[in-house]
C-alpha cells in the first residue's frame, strides 16, 4: 500500500517543471487535507500494535516524501536561478553609452571672462532694461530728439518713448539716479538694433563701464581698460587711444588693439591697418552728471562700452556673426 503511494509520488516529483508545481505537490501529500495527513489521521482507527508499525511506516514515507520534495526544489530553483542569468545575460565587451558633455556657449565664456576681469578689479555687476525708456536710451545721455547720433543707432521703436535699448548705456543712469558717488561698475546685457548681415545682429550684446569719484582722471581710463585688454587678449597686445565722438562723453575715444590674427602685420580682418576697433570710452559727459544730480565740478568719471560679439568674433577667428545663434552643434562643438 505505502510502497504503491511512493512510486507514484516519485513519478509525480519526477515530473515536475516549476517551483509552482513543486509547491501545489507538497500541499497534496503534506497539506492540512494531504494523503499523508489523512493517513496520520487514519492511525487513530487502528489498534494500538498496528497503530504502532503503521505509524512507524507513515512517518518514514513523510520524511521521505518532505526530503524529496526539497530535494526537487532546490533542483528546480537553480535551474531556474541559470534561466533567468542566461536571459538576462549582459555583454559587458560591448562598449558603454558614453555620457555627452556640454559646455558654455563661446558668448557665455567671453562674458563670463569679461566680467571676472572687471570684478577683479573692484566693479561690480548691475543690470537694467531692455524695453526702454526713450529718456533712459537717449535724453539723460545728452541725445536729443533730433541729434544725428540717434541715426548711428537704428532704433526699435515699441512707441513713441518706449524703444528696445540701442544700448548698454542707459544702465549709468538708471545707476546713477539712485546711488551716490563713489561708483564702479559694469552692466552686461542684450541691446537691439535694426541691422543684419555678416558682423550685425539685430540682437547682440554689449558690457557698459562706469566709474565716478572724485579726481577720477583720464590715466584711470587708460589704466583700467589696458588692463583689461591685456587680461583678456595676451600681456604683449598693442593699444591705442584714438579720439571719437560719443554725446555722453567729453572727451571721448575709441580704443584699438593691435591684430591678434595678424600680429598687426595688416590683413583682411584689420583691413591692413594693423588695429582693430574694440571698445569705446570716454570722459563722462558733466552734462549726463547734471542730468542726474551729480555735482560734475566735484565729481568725475569714465565710461566704456564694448559688444560681447565682436570680441568673440575676433577672439576666436569666427568671421559670420550669424553663427553664435544658429547653435548648430557641429560649430558649437568646436570651442
Ligand atoms: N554706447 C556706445 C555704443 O553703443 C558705446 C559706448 C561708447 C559706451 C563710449 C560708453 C562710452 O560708455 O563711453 O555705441
Amino acid at each position: 500500500m505505502s510502497e504503491n503511494l511512493k512510486r507514484t509520488f516519485l513519478d509525480e516529483v519526477s515530473s515536475l517543471k516549476s517551483l509552482a508545481d513543486a509547491a501545489n505537490l507538497r500541499v497534496k501529500y503534506l497539506g492540512k487535507k494531504g494523503i499523508i495527513t489523512a493517513k496520520i489521521k487514519s492511525l487513530s482507527s487502528l489498534s494500538p500494535e498496528e497503530r504502532r508499525v503503521a505509524g512507524r511506516e507513515i512517518n518514514e514515507l513523510k520524511q521521505f516524501i518532505e526530503e524529496e520534495c526539497e530535494r526537487k526544489e532546490s533542483l528546480l530553483k537553480s535551474a531556474e536561478l541559470k534561466g533567468r542569468l542566461l536571459a538576462e545575460a549582459i555583454d559587458i565587451t560591448l562598449p558603454g553609452k558614453a555620457v555627452s558633455f556640454g559646455h558654455e556657449h563661446p558668448l557665455s565664456r567671453t562674458l563670463r571672462e569679461v566680467v571676472d576681469i572687471f570684478t577683479r578689479m573692484g566693479f561690480d555687476v548691475q543690470e537694467g532694461p531692455e524695453v526702454e525708456l526713450d529718456c533712459y536710451n537717449f535724453e539723460a545721455l545728452n541725445i536729443p530728439k533730433d541729434h544725428p547720433a540717434r541715426d548711428m543707432q537704428d532704433t526699435f521703436y515699441i512707441s513713441e518713448d518706449i524703444v528696445l535699448r540701442t544700448h548698454t548705456s542707459p544702465v549709468q543712469v538708471r545707476v546713477m539716479e539712485k546711488k551716490k558717488p563713489p561708483l564702479r561698475f559694469i552692466a552686461p546685457g542684450k541691446v537691439y538694433r535694426c541691422d543684419a548681415d555678416v558682423t550685425h545682429s539685430p540682437m547682440f550684446h554689449q558690457v557698459e563701464g562706469l566709474m565716478v569719484d572724485k579726481d577720477i582722471t583720464f590715466s584711470h581710463l587708460k589704466g583700467v581698460l589696458i588692463a583689461f585688454i591685456h587680461q583678456m587678449f595676451g600681456p604683449d597686445i598693442p593699444v591705442r587711444f584714438r579720439p571719437s565722438y560719443f554725446p555722453f562723453t567729453e572727451p571721448s575715444a575709441e580704443i584699438d588693439m593691435g591684430c591678434i590674427l595678424c600680429k598687426s602685420a595688416g590683413c583682411r580682418v584689420c583691413k591692413g591697418t594693423g588695429w582693430l576697433e574694440i571698445l569705446g570710452a570716454g570722459m563722462v559727459n558733466p552734462k549726463v552728471l547734471e542730468n542726474v544730480g551729480y555735482d560734475s565740478e566735484e565729481y568725475t568719471g569714465f565710461a566704456f562700452g564694448m559688444g560681447i560679439e565682436r570680441i568673440t568674433l575676433l577672439k576666436y577667428s569666427i568671421d559670420d556673426i550669424r553663427l553664435l545663434f544658429e547653435n548648430d552643434i557641429r560649430f558649437l562643438r568646436q570651442f
